[in-house]
């Protein structure tokens, strides 16, 4: 499942990353990259431990916290600490699939990356080109969302970044294990959370049938959930 998610950052939060990334440390993309995807990736990167990275992306971090889409979607175990990048003078990223696994750098965890986000930190009159595209098997998908919003894949999926033959397209990115793993589990208690919570609406929260399914969704997410 491909799932946009609005306004993760606020207009005042977006306008506080962009000035501290005004004046960051951008450096070659390629630390981050594979060894098939280094050859791909063209782009700015923020370091991972550097001081903008850390306190930008525990803001995001505290964002995805509160949401409640993103946390019904993703079902997060661990998230990666958010990565920061910059696509601009012809900058772009050829198609590939993530890592499958990501060492997080200066700890000894690893997390499996079953689903990449990436937040847009530019709005999309800011640049041209810059389209996220992801495959899936109803086709091609080409994104650019609004500064704020983001992007839910599954990891698995295909993908590349077009060339930015104007401005910059500066996003976070990062990935997610959840504690279901299967796209196809996880896209099935998606949907029944989303139909509970629009049920409860229409008939209270006291209906037996609402109870009952409400339990189904429960009794599904224990057989599922890997913790
Ligand atoms: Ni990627």
């Amino acid at each position: 499942m491909i799932l946009s998610i609005p306004d993760v950052l606020s207009h005042q939060q977006v306008a506080h990353f962009r000035q501290v990334l005004a004046t960051a440390p951008w450096g070659d993309g390629k630390v981050t990259a594979g060894y098939q995807s280094a050859r791909a990736k063209h782009n700015l990167q923020l370091p991972e431990l550097c001081e903008e990275s850390r306190q930008l992306g525990d803001i995001v971090l505290e964002a995805l916290n509160r949401n409640l889409l993103f946390m019904s979607a993703a079902l997060p175990q661990r998230v990666f600490p958010p990565l920061f990048n910059k696509y601009e003078g012809g900058g772009s990223f050829g198609i590939h699939v993530d890592n499958a696994i990501r060492p997080v750098t200066g700890t000894p965890h690893r997390i499996r990356t079953d689903l990449s986000a990436t937040l847009f930190l530019a709005n999309p009159d800011e640049y041209d080109g810059g389209e996220l595209v992801i495959e899936d098997t109803y086709g091609a998908h080409s994104i650019r969302l609004p500064a704020g919003h983001m992007v839910l894949y599954p990891s698995t999926s295909l993908h590349k970044v077009t060339p930015v033959t104007r401005g910059a397209r500066i996003a976070s990115f990062f990935w997610i294990q959840s504690m279901v793993r299967d796209d196809g589990e996880r896209t099935l208690l998606f949907d029944m959370d989303m139909s509970l919570q629009r049920l409860r609406q229409q008939v209270g929260d006291d209906d037996p049938a609402l109870i009952s399914l409400t339990g189904c969704y429960h009794n599904l997410l224990r057989r599922w959930a890997m913790l």
